[in-house]
Order: structure tokens, then sequence, then C-alpha cells
């Protein structure tokens, strides 16, 4: 009901862009997306290849300083984030304050936050030497935060970080073990997280990567910027959607609905029912990452017994999309999280972790986006423009 072109020469703005669909904010280095062809690469390679042949934490290195690490500098990094898997222990006394059935989510965001009152010597944005401290806290307190949370939830009590363990073994450990037990990393299980951990680590400049940035353009530290990315991730129509995936899932399994007419109700937008797990800002054709995650799921569910029952319900309303109009005229394809669930699921993880788990993985993506922006020269506090169309200046009655 209003006439943006008016409102835009009201504005001085040029654009009219909600979402920020036609507008782009930076220049980057990192990750290259082209959305019609299915294609994505991390600083050149492409994810297929990353996805077979390395390791989360070389994806780390790789995204985070721009090329592939040498032997000795990956062992390097490997060494300095074991060095700082403890949490204070005063931080450790934090997790009590939340009621014991919280959400993980805002538990780690919080957690993160928090980080900027005990490590106050490194809050300088552009001292360099601080900001690789922070990189390295950060890389390797965030899963010991993720796996206390948890433990937290189930009502367990915390382990201390092993170090002789990596990153990924550390954080199942920490996740799954209990004192008094020897606990020992299943492979299979560590392959398949460490998997999907580097088919999530960046996807340029998505909801939770922009929030960093623009919160980190105000030249807030690197704790701030990665607690306010923690919370964009968390609603489902971002990384929330691998919890809603496998809920939807659930819901058909327990009310035995046929996945045909599930559909019908997802394309007459009925509640606002949508099929979760499928469409994507930028894939128009499909996403890479699916079609990695979607190979293995099968695999992967058949070695840890997962539910089969429900692949079958999710490969089914996939088959089903694929061939229906509705979903081929609006290009919409399963995305990275259709499948990702139900791997974390027969991994043993609670539904509730999930998006945790996206977060650990988008986390060197989230640091590097961080580190580029604050050395870029061209670098503007983020500040969108608005077209105003409340109510003209009236004046206040005075009675
Ligand atoms: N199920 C049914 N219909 C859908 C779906 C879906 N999952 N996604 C989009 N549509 C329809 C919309 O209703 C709309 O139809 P219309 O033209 O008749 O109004 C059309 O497709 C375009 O949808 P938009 O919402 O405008 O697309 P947008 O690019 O803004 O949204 C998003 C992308 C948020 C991912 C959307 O597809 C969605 O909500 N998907 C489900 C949630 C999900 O899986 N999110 C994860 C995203 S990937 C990630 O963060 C890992």
């Amino acid at each position: 009901g209003y006439d943006v072109s008016k409102l835009l020469k009201q504005t001085g703005a040029v654009t009219f862009d909600p979402g920020f669909m036609n507008t782009a904010a930076t220049t980057s280095a990192i990750t290259y997306i082209d959305g019609d062809a299915g294609i994505l690469r991390y600083r050149g390679y492409p994810i297929e290849q990353l996805a077979q042949h390395s390791s989360f934490l070389e994806v780390s290195y790789l995204l985070i300083y721009g090329n592939l690490p040498t032997p000795t500098e990956l062992e390097a990094f490997d060494q300095r984030i074991r060095h700082h898997t403890l949490l204070h222990e005063e931080l450790k006394g934090f997790f009590s304050g939340f009621p014991r059935d919280a959400h993980p989510m805002p538990v780690l965001s919080s957690a993160v936050s928090a980080l900027s009152t005990f490590y106050q010597d490194s809050l300088d944005p552009f001292n360099a030497e601080q900001v690789e401290v922070s990189t390295y806290r950060l890389l390797a307190k965030m899963p010991v935060i993720a796996a206390y949370a948890l433990k937290k939830s189930i009502g367990q009590p915390m382990l201390y970080p092993d170090n002789s363990h990596n990153l990924v073994e550390n954080f199942l450990r920490l996740s799954f073990g209990l004192p008094a037990e020897q606990y020992e990393v299943d492979p299979v299980i560590a392959k398949a997280l460490d998997l999907l951990l580097i088919l999530h680590a960046d996807h340029e400049q998505n909801c939770s990567t922009s929030t960093v940035r623009l919160v980190g353009s105000s030249n807030a530290n690197l704790f701030a910027s990665v607690s306010a990315g923690i919370n964009a991730l968390f609603g489902p129509a971002h990384g929330g959607a691998n919890e809603a995936v496998l809920k939807m899932l659930r819901q058909i399994q327990a009310d035995g609905t046929k996945p045909e007419d599930y559909m019908e109700k997802v394309k007459n937008k009925e509640d606002g029912v949508r099929l979760m797990g499928f469409g994507h800002r930028v894939y128009k054709n499909y996403d890479p990452r699916a079609k990695i995650v979607k190979a293995t799921a099968h695999e992967i569910l058949t070695k840890l017994g997962g539910n089969d029952e429900l692949l079958e319900i999710a490969m089914r309303l996939e088959e089903k999309a694929l061939n229906d109009d509705y979903f081929i005229q609006r290009k919409l394809y399963p995305n990275v999280d259709f499948y990702t669930g139900l791997i974390y699921k027969a991994m043993g993880f609670p539904e509730k972790m999930f998006t945790v788990l996206f977060a650990i993985g988008r986390l060197p993506g989230w640091i590097a986006q961080w580190r580029e922006m604050i050395s870029d020269p061209n670098t503007k506090i983020g500040r969108p423009r608005q077209l105003y169309i409340g109510e003209p200046e009236r004046d206040y009655p005075v009675r």
C-alpha cells in the first residue's frame, strides 16, 4: 500500500531490499557459492574434495588462514587448541544458573558471551596477538561449553577435557563419557561428526555470519560477535532447521500420516507448514552439502543402527518433492540439514543439541569472516537505511 520509489527518493536511499536478497554488503575471499550450479568452495577447494580428504581441524585452519597448513603448521595448530580446552572453574559455575531443562543454544551463546568477562586481556579487535589468542580460546572452548550444556540438561557430571584426544574426540568424550567409565571413542561416530562439521564450516554471508560481521563492525570483540552469531543460528529458518526436520519426521511417523498427505498440507500452506530442511536462499539447483550427507546417511545409519523408518519417510518426502510442480517451480531442494538430524540422533545426541552441533561446525567460518572484516580497511559500521511509513509529524496533545 505504499510507493517504494517515492519513499526511496524521500530517504535518499538507492535500494529497497528486504532480506538483503540482492545486496552485497562486503567483498570476501573465503567461500565461493554458485547457487545455480550447486557449487561450494572454501578458499577455492571444492567441498566434495575437502569432505573426502580433509579434516575439520585442517578446514578450520584453511578458512581462518587462507591456505592449507603444512603438516608442521597443522600439528602446531592442533597443539595450541588442545592447550586451551580447559574452562575457568568459575565459568563452569555459570551452568548451574540455568534451569535444568534449558535449551543448550542460549546456554552456549551466554557462556560464549561470558568469555569476554574471563579474558579481559583479549578484547581489543585490532590487536593481532589478542585476536590470535581469542581464536584459539574459542576453537578450544566452544565444544567444551557445548558438551557441558548437554551434560547439564541431562543431569550428568561434567568431565575435564582430556588433551590426549583431538578436538572432535574430546567433544564426544565430554558429551557421552562418565567419570567412572573408560570412554572409547567410536571411530565411525568421530569420522561422521568430523565430516558434518566440515560441511557446516562456512557458507559466506548467511544470517548468522552476517550477524557476526554486523556486530563486529562496531568493533565489538570476537566473543561478543560470535555469541550474537549463535543466537542468529538458533532460529528454525536457519540453524534450528535440523532440529525442526527431525520433529517433523517424528510427527509424521507418530500420526501415521502418509508422506503424500503431508506434502498436500505443505503445498496448501496449511497453518504455515513448510517442508523443513527444504529450500535455500542461494541454492536453486541442489545443495552440494545435502548430496554428500545423503550419500553417507544411509551408510552411517546402517553402521550406527539409526532409525530406518524415519530415513525412509525423509527419502519418500524428498522423492515426492523432486517430482512435484510446487517444489520444481519454486526451485526447492533438500538443504544440508534435511538428513543431518537423523545422523546426529543415531550418534546419540538429543534433538536439542542438533543446532549446537551446527554452531560448532560454523565456528571457524564465523572467526574467519570476523577476522577478514576487522582487517579490511574498507569496513564500515553496518547501518542499513529504512523507508519510514509511520505517522507524519503531529503535535502532542497538551491537556
Ligand atoms: N516448504 C514449502 N514451501 C517453501 C519452503 C519449504 N521449505 N521454502 C520456501 N517455500 C516457498 C514459499 O512459501 C514461497 O512460496 P510462494 O512464492 O508461493 O509464496 C517460495 O517457496 C519462496 O520462499 P521464500 O520464503 O520467499 O524463500 P527464502 O529464500 O526467503 O527462504 C528459507 C529460504 C528460509 C531457507 C526457506 O526455504 C525455508 O523456510 N525453508 C525451511 C527451513 C529450512 O530448512 N531452513 C534451513 C535453511 S539452510 C540452513 O540454514 C542450513
